[in-house]
C-alpha cells in the first residue's frame, strides 16, 4: 500500500528567525505521524531547517530545483546544492510558478529529471483553472501536464515520485475541491500513467490533492482511495494546524 505523504509548501513565508520558531513547535505535534511529513520552506530557511530537523521524522523539501548541474544561471539552484543541504523532495512546476515566472511543461520536465539524477523526489504540480474546469477541459488539461510532464523519465523512477493535483482555482481561495471530484482527477491521473507506464508503476506512485485543505477538510479528502497526502499552503504555516492535517487519522 502506499504510504501517505504530507507536505507543507510555505512558499515566500518565514523569515530564518520565523523558520526557527515554527519548527521548534512543529516538531513535537508531529512526530508520531504515520504519514510521510515534509516541508518545503524558501530557499533562505533550508540550511538551518536540516538542522533543526535532525533526529525528528520531519523531511525536507525545496520549492524549486533548476535542471542544470551548475553555471551561469544567476538567482538559481541547482540539484546538487539541495542534496548536500539534505533536501529530499523538491516541488515542481507549482501552479504559481507557471502562472508568474514562464515555467512550462518542458521546464517542469527538465527539473523533474535533474531532481532525480540527483536523488531527490520531484513533487509535480499539475491542475486546471477555473475556466478550464468550467469549460471541461480538466482531463485533457491533466493528461497532457502529466504525459509532458513525465516525458522521457524512466518508470521506476516515476514508480517512486510523487504528484500533486492542485486546481488552481482552490489554491489560497478557501474553496476546496469536493472529496469526489478531487478523487477523479486523480483518478484520471493514476490512470494516464498506467496507460504511459503500466499499472504497477501507476499503483505505486503517490499523488497528493492540494488547494484549501485545512485541519476540518482532511479526513474526507485523505478517506478517499486514488488521494495518497496532501500539499499545503496556508494552513502548514501555523504549527497546530499543520499537525493536525498530518494527524489526520488520530
Ligand atoms: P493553500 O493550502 O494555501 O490553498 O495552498 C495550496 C498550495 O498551493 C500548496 O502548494
Amino acid at each position: 500500500m502506499r504510504k501517505p505523504i504530507i507536505a507543507g509548501n510555505w512558499k515566500m513565508n518565514m523569515t530564518p528567525s520565523q523558520a526557527k520558531e515554527l519548527i521548534g513547535e512543529l516538531k513535537p505535534l508531529v512526530q508520531d505521524a504515520k504519514c510521510d511529513v515534509v516541508i518545503c520552506p524558501p530557499y533562505v530557511d533550508l540550511a538551518l531547517a536540516a538542522e533543526l530537523i535532525k533526529g525528528s521524522n520531519i523531511r525536507l523539501g525545496s520549492q524549486n530545483i533548476h535542471w542544470a548541474e551548475k553555471g551561469a544561471f544567476t538567482g538559481e539552484v541547482s540539484a546538487n546544492m539541495l542534496k548536500e543541504l539534505g533536501v529530499e523532495f523538491a516541488i515542481i512546476g507549482h501552479s504559481e510558478r507557471r502562472q508568474y515566472f514562464g515555467e512550462t511543461d518542458e521546464t517542469v520536465n527538465a527539473r523533474a529529471k535533474a531532481a532525480i539524477a540527483a536523488g531527490i523526489t520531484p513533487i509535480i504540480c499539475v491542475g486546471e483553472s477555473l475556466e478550464q474546469r468550467e469549460g471541461g477541459k480538466t482531463e485533457e488539461l491533466v493528461k497532457a501536464q502529466v504525459e509532458k510532464g513525465l516525458e522521457g523519465i524512466a518508470a521506476e523512477d516515476v514508480a517512486k515520485l510523487v504528484i500533486a493535483y492542485e486546481p488552481i482555482w482552490a489554491i489560497g481561495t478557501g474553496k476546496t475541491a469536493t472529496d469526489e471530484q478531487a478523487n477523479e482527477t486523480i483518478g484520471v491521473i493514476r490512470n494516464t500513467v498506467a496507460a504511459l507506464f503500466g499499472t504497477d508503476t501507476a499503483a505505486a506512485l503517490r499523488i497528493q490533492y492540494g488547494g484549501s485543505m485545512n485541519p476540518k477538510n482532511v479526513k474526507g479528502l485523505m478517506a478517499m482511495p486514488e488521494i495518497d497526502g496532501s500539499l499545503i499552503g496556508g494552513a502548514s504555516l501555523k504549527a497546530v494546524d499543520f499537525s493536525q492535517v498530518v494527524n489526520y487519522d488520530a
